[in-house]
Formats: structure tokens, sequence, C-alpha cells
């Protein structure tokens, strides 16, 4: 043979071609480990002695091999420290890679952006509590390929969680669990557009997923939003409509019941569906949090939630409550789609669901947040009497609209960003931005408890000394 593998005490595998000699073969595999990063800088070689002996070739070789590396700058040889990989110089500069997808840098001030709960409420101890339950009590076989769909015991967790907080209607068979809302719409679209080539979103909206469901190939609209939420007659034949009705996203208005109806039968005469991303039903203050859409078709409306916002970004759990029709289109594109859900992750969160923990967490985040909203309220109040704070009956986020030409809003944000405070401008969520008015949309729950008192400050005093100050 004239390759010998080599695997030694490092755990790593050196291919060493011998047709070099023993000498040569072994001289470039291991600077070819050092090149590939495979040693990185400051790994410990072992001993001339072990390697020769794990290689069945002369120590002497391995010593010239190393001395040679050393001279060539790939490893540094040290009295009593032994051998080590020398640190690399850096690539040579080449192309500058574009920043990560959706990824939001951290802002090195006051966040206010929206999008986050906050974070330090993860429910630490109980998610640990439950981990070691899920791992204490599961069999075997749960720890081999999951289903598709997700658990059987999250599915069931949730049909009983939804129907019982949210008022959705549903069994365990018409649930698909999927890496957060972002997934599911990714679902929804490859099997919507199987039927339909053309979907609804609100304007304003998210651009992500309109974006997201144009690169699958449908074609978007965009349907105005006023007091009472989605403009309905603005409809067409779409294949569905995506709506927020609990609390439209940036807006923060309530889908009005006559709106509601109107929605349900544009979906009825057109054979359309109607998408309900429940981003944040949990949470509502001032009264009792108002019902899923779904609850009132489920077999028109396709129902979707997220731990996102109740829980943490970072779980990645969502779920598609679909109507009975949908069901064999979403589990076919299931077939092809690889992103299944850590299955213990889902056990995980099913025990917290079934043992009420996420109710108490739900409780406590419900709690602060409402403080939080009040005391922005009160500040607006205080210190921008000329500004109107909306969309606050639930959420975590509201939307700031001051007076002023609408045209201020780049200045705007600049002379916040100046001023350490990060928050989002209205126009970025409007298909025209030049339709939106002057506005920030504040996400609440962002900044970490002990310093939101003074990232409020920070917001306020940063308005009033702006160049534009309402
Ligand atoms: C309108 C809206 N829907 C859904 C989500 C949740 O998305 P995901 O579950 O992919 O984190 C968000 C998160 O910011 C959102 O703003």
């Amino acid at each position: 043979m004239s390759e010998q593998w080599a695997s030694f005490s490092l755990d790593l595998h050196l291919a060493i071609d011998r047709r070099q000699g023993l000498r040569g073969g072994l001289e470039r595999a291991l600077r070819e480990a050092v090149q590939r990063g495979q040693l990185s800088p400051g790994t410990r070689m072992p001993s001339s002695r072990a390697l020769a002996q794990e290689l069945g070739i002369a120590r002497g070789t391995v010593s010239q091999v190393y001395e040679q590396l050393a001279a060539e700058g790939y490893l540094l040889a040290r009295p009593r420290s032994g051998v080590r990989v020398a640190p690399q110089p850096g690539p040579a500069s080449g192309p500058v890679l574009p920043p990560a997808p959706s990824f939001r840098a951290p802002f090195d001030g006051h966040d206010l952006r929206p999008g986050l709960p906050d974070l330090s409420l993860f429910p630490r101890g109980p998610w640990l509590a439950a981990t070691r339950q899920v791992l204490q009590s599961t069999p075997h076989a749960a720890f081999g390929y999951g289903d598709p769909t997700g658990h059987a015991d999250l599915r069931t967790a949730l049909a009983d969680y939804l129907g019982r907080a949210r008022g959705v209607l549903t069994t365990p068979e018409h649930i698909i669990v999927c890496a957060g809302y972002n997934h599911a719409l990714q679902i929804l679209c490859q099997a919507l557009s199987r039927v339909g080539s053309t979907i609804a979103f609100e304007d304003p909206a998210l651009p992500d997923y309109p974006a997201l469901a144009a690169n699958a190939g449908l074609r978007v609209t965009r349907i105005p939003v006023d007091r009472d939420g989605l403009v309905v007659g603005e409809l067409g034949d779409e294949v569905a409509a995506v709506t927020t009705p609990s609390h439209q996203f940036p807006l923060g208005v309530t889908l009005s019941p006559r709106r509601r109806i109107e929605l349900l039968d544009w979906a009825r005469r057109t054979g359309s569906v109607v998408l309900e991303d429940d981003y944040d039903g949990e949470f509502r203050y001032d009264r009792q949090p108002v019902g899923a859409l779904q609850a009132l078709a489920p077999d028109l409306v396709v129902y979707t939630g997220t731990v996102s916002k109740t829980i943490a970004p970072a779980l990645r759990i969502g779920w598609i409550v679909a109507p009975t029709h949908l069901v064999p289109a979403l589990r076919d594109v299931l077939r092809f789609d690889e992103t299944h859900l850590n299955v213990i992750e889902q056990l995980v969160l099913a025990s917290l669901i079934r043992g009420g923990e996420l109710d108490r967490h739900l409780r406590r985040c419900r709690s602060r947040y409402r403080h939080r909203r009040d005391h922005l309220g009160r500040a607006v109040a205080t210190h921008l009497p000329g500004a109107r704070l909306s969309g606050i009956a639930a959420g975590l986020h509201a939307v700031l609209t001051l007076p002023g030409p609408a045209g201020a809003e780049p200045d705007l944000l600049a002379h916040l960003t100046a001023h350490g405070v990060a928050v989002d401008g209205l126009s970025t969520f409007h298909h025209d931005p030049r339709a939106s008015p002057l506005g920030l949309v504040v996400g609440y729950a962002t900044p970490p408890q002990h310093s939101y008192d003074s990232a409020v400050t920070a917001l306020t005093e940063a308005i009033r000394t702006a160049p534009h100050q309402p």
C-alpha cells in the first residue's frame, strides 16, 4: 500500500504517502495538517518517541521531520515545553464575505429595536430541570430520527396549550412542529405554490417574509393596513393572505371583528387560505387576549406560532396548525425538508407545557413587559408631548409617531445612533418607504432589565434634541 493512515494520540488522522519515502510522506502530511488548520496553533505535538512508535518508524526520522517543519515555521520546538504548532499567518486577503443573512449584530448601546424578548428572562432553571427529567425518563428509542412533523408528545402538548391559551381548535395530527415562523413560512410557501402563484402580505410588514415568499417563487401583493387591520377589500385572487390579526406587525392594531368576518368570507369565496402569524399573541396587557382567528374557521386559516417571543428565538421552535385539506401537501413538502427539529428540545418544551411551567413563565414575562410599556408611555407623555405612542395594548413593541416630515427619518435614526440608541424606523417596514409617517418602532422588551429605564431616558432625550424634534 502506498498510503498509510496514521492516527496518533492527538486524535489526528494523517494520510502519509509512502511513495515519497517515510520522512517525505510524514513531513508533507504534517505540513498540510497545519496549513488546513487540522492542527491549530499552540497544539502540542506528540513526542518524537511516541509518534515514531505509533507509526512504526525510527525516532530519528520523526526528529528530522520536526526539525525541518520548525525551520519552515510550522512548528516551534522549545526546551521543556516540547514541540507545538507555531502561530500561522492569517489567510491572504481575499474577497470580503457578506454578513451572514438575517443576522442582527448586537448594538453596543441602548438596544430598543423590536424583535427580541428580554433574554435574561429565559427560564434556565425550569429548562434545565425538564432536560434532566427528559433524559432520565425518555426511552432509548426516542434518540433515533424524529417524526418530521414533530414529536407526538409536543404536538399533543401544543394542541392542548393552543386550545387553552389561544382558543385554537385543533388536534395533534394537524400540527407540524418547525424551526420557528420563518421555517413555517418556507414550508407553507412550498405547499401553496403547488396550487397558486400569488400571496398577499400586509403593508407594512417585516420585509423578510414577502422576500422569502418571492424567493420561493410566489408573486407577492401588498395589502394596506388601517386602524381596523388588513384592508380586506384590496385582496384579489391570491392563494393566501398573510396577516398578524392579534397585534399587527409593526403597527400594533388588532384586526376588527368585522374585518375578521370579511377576511374569512374572502377566503371562502376565492378558495384561498388565511395565514395567521400569531407571533406575540400571548402578550396582551389591558384585557383578555384576543383569541386566534383560526378558531372562527379552522378549515380556512393556517395558524402559526413560535417560542421566539414567549421564550427565546435561539430555540428555533415554532408550529403550523393546518386545515385538514392542507395537511397532505405540507407532509409532502416535509419529505424533502431536512430541517427536522432536535427531539430532546421538543420533549423538554412538551414537558414545560404539560407541567404548567410555560404558563408560569408567561405570567412573569407579562408583568415585566407591562411595567416596561407603562414606563415608556409615561416617559413619552412627559418628555415628548407632540409624539404619539400606539400599538401598546399587546406585544413587545410600540410605534412612536413623531411630528415632522417623513423624509427626516434617516437623519433622526443617525442622530439616535450617535446618542447610543438603536430603534427601527417605521419606513423600513413599508413597501414604499415614502408612504410612511415619521415614526419609530420601539422594542421595549429588548434591553436588559437593569438598563431599561436609562434606555428610555436616552431615547426621549435623543429625540428631543434631534434636528426635527417634536
Ligand atoms: C411578525 C413576526 N412574525 C414572526 C416572528 C417570529 O419569527 P421566528 O419564529 O422565525 O423567530 C417575528 C419575530 O421577530 C415577527 O416579528
